[in-house]
């Protein structure tokens, strides 16, 4: 099995999100020795940002693209590739400002490809190529926005990466949110922590049979 790993915390050190993602890989490979695993570290390397020449590529065919559409493709073209060739996509983020960190957001900008991971159908309608993935986002948040709360409304992080990656075929990834990890004491803190790595524990198990 191929794992895509995607860390977005800012933080290196105590960044609960990348605890837990590492939590699961460890659990994965607990299970399956042989895992092949891709990273990206998207706050270490930051995507580019669109630019005017990704633009004009993308409405410009492979044939007739000069030598700097191409360049200003290539990293998406590398990382549409490497999300394609994986079974398992495994992202990590805090919410920032309600939503996700701009360096993920950055790498979704160029993970969304016609023709790489949808396709344009001629009635006009989209087919992503993401259905067959196994996804999975941990997000950890200050605050509590589950529903009920007063926050909820502002949660525009699960909807967003929900949207960008239903358009990509994957219809139902797995969403493990950790709220609220800011202003409640270390034992509360402590225990929420646990309760994800349990969540993640049976996620785990659950996706690993029948491999
Ligand atoms: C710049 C910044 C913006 C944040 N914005 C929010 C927010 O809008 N809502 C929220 O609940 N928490 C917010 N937080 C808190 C983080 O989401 C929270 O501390 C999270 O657990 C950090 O994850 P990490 O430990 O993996 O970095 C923010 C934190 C920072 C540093």
């Amino acid at each position: 099995m191929r794992v895509l790993q995607i860390d977005a915390s800012a933080r290196r050190a105590h960044s609960s999100s990348r605890m837990l993602s590492a939590y699961f890989i460890a659990r994965l490979r607990h299970s399956l020795p042989d895992l092949a695993l891709d990273y990206i570290d998207t706050a270490a390397d930051c995507p580019p940002p669109l630019n005017a020449t990704f633009i004009e590529a993308l409405y410009t065919t492979a044939a007739e693209r000069s030598p700097a559409m191409k360049q200003a493709l290539s990293y998406s073209d590398n990382l549409c590739a490497r999300a394609l060739m994986a079974d398992m996509l495994v992202c990590a983020m805090p919410m920032y400002n309600f939503c996700m960190p701009a360096s993920f957001k950055a790498l979704l900008d160029q993970l969304v490809r016609v023709n790489l991971t949808y396709t344009l159908n001629a009635d006009g309608s989209t087919s992503g190529k993401l259905a067959q993935h196994k996804i999975l986002f941990i997000t950890t948040r200050g605050a509590d926005l589950r529903p009920g709360s007063p926050w909820h409304n502002m949660d525009a992080l699960r909807p967003a990466l929900q949207a960008a990656f239903a358009f990509m075929g994957a219809d139902d990834p797995v969403f493990v949110d950790v709220q609220p990890l800011e202003n409640i004491d270390s034992l509360a803190k402590t225990q929420l922590l646990a309760q994800a790595r349990h969540t993640l524990d049976a996620l785990a198990s659950r996706w690993l049979t029948g491999i």
